[in-house]
């Protein structure tokens, strides 16, 4: 079997692949390690034909919608998942055949309720049922502690005890265990007795992870990541320097329109040297009015330079062809200590 595990941060995905048919699977896919799963498939000569979420994730932005959509294979994940695009639901005990290899999964609800483990040759991928020298969290939605231990000790920890234990989740670079391992060393899993353990995971009041709204959000819809939308529009639009511009202005450049897209109280309180204000909120119901000639250069300025990047790529969309973001914003004008116009 060819291996490669992927960590961004804490998140841990796997690419396996078989070595005769070049047949290979992503599992727990993250979104911003696209290119290096692309990358790593190329480098040895893989193909990938699915994807698969051991779960749906509520503390990372899941990259099966997006491979799936540019290489179109199937989205794998349980039959449970709430998630409306998964193409290929699979039941507990079912397989999936990669070349020479079978993914074989276990059902095994509790961190949540359409939590799998995945079994391939003598590695276990335990999403985040079974985590290095811990179990998975079971106070998101869909979790269910009483399900974890039924999962855990009826299952997982049943399973031969040389399997090798390969989490969705590790914070402390170990790159994997055994199921014998954790059986003697897991401190969650000393408490074997169900009322115990239910108990205690009950009581670990862990915080909220970071993005559980979005990431909810857009696993569960396949919809974009808020990182996503300016990513897009970033790839579409050219940008130009601080000090480019503060040139430009110094020279009276007539060729450059500078338009504003803060609201207007922003605006007044301190803007670039001719600059004209046409709020993002207002730019497609005015823009007919306030920019008649679409060949004309304008440059989008908002206070951090995201807003304005989202703009000048509207603009782009509707035919304004010239249409460029300033690099940095308004707040990365003023600390520069470039000149302000009130008012
Ligand atoms: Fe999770």
């Amino acid at each position: 079997m060819l291996f490669e595990q992927i960590a961004s941060g804490g998140c841990r995905s796997y690419l396996i692949g078989c070595g005769e048919s070049c047949a290979a699977a992503l599992i727990d896919p993250e979104l911003s390690q696209i290119d290096r799963y692309l990358a790593l498939a190329a480098r040895h000569g893989l193909r990938i034909h699915s994807v698969i979420d051991t779960h749906t994730h509520a503390d990372h932005f899941s990259a099966t919608r997006e491979l799936a959509r540019r290489l179109d294979v199937p989205i794998v994940m349980h039959q449970t998942s709430p998630a409306p695009f998964v193409n290929m639901r699979l039941g507990d005990g079912e397989s999936i055949v990669l070349g020479k290899l079978r993914i074989n999964t276990m059902h095994t609800p509790g961190h949540t309720r359409d939590s799998m483990c995945l079994a391939v040759e003598n590695r276990l991928f335990t999403g985040d049922t079974l985590l290095m020298g811990a179990t998975g969290r079971t106070d998101l939605p869909t979790g269910d502690p009483e399900a974890l231990h039924d999962s855990l000790f009826n299952r997982v920890l049943k399973l031969d005890p040389a399997l090798e234990v390969y989490p969705a989740h590790e914070y402390k670079n170990r790159s994997h265990s055994t199921i014998a391992q954790e059986l003697e060393q897991n401190p969650r899993l000393q408490k074997r007795d169900r009322t115990e353990f239910v108990e205690m995971m009950r009581n670990l009041n862990l915080s909220m992870p970071t993005h559980l709204t979005e990431a909810l959000r857009t696993n569960l819809s396949g919809g974009k990541t808020i990182t996503q939308l300016l990513a897009e529009a970033a790839a579409v639009v050219p940008f130009m320097s601080l000090t480019e511009l503060k040139a430009r202005i110094d020279a009276h450049d007539a060729d450059l329109i500078v338009l504003d897209v803060r609201e207007r109280d922003a605006y007044t309180a301190g803007h670039v040297a001719g600059a004209r204000l046409l709020p993002r909120g207002q730019l497609e119901l005015r823009v007919n009015e306030e920019l008649p000639d679409p060949t004309i250069r304008i440059l989008t300025v908002c206070e951090f330079g995201r807003v304005s990047t989202l703009a000048a790529a509207t603009l782009r969309q509707i035919g304004f062809q010239r249409a460029i973001a300033l690099d940095g914003g308004m707040k990365a004008w003023r600390e520069a200590g470039y000149p302000l116009v009130l008012g």
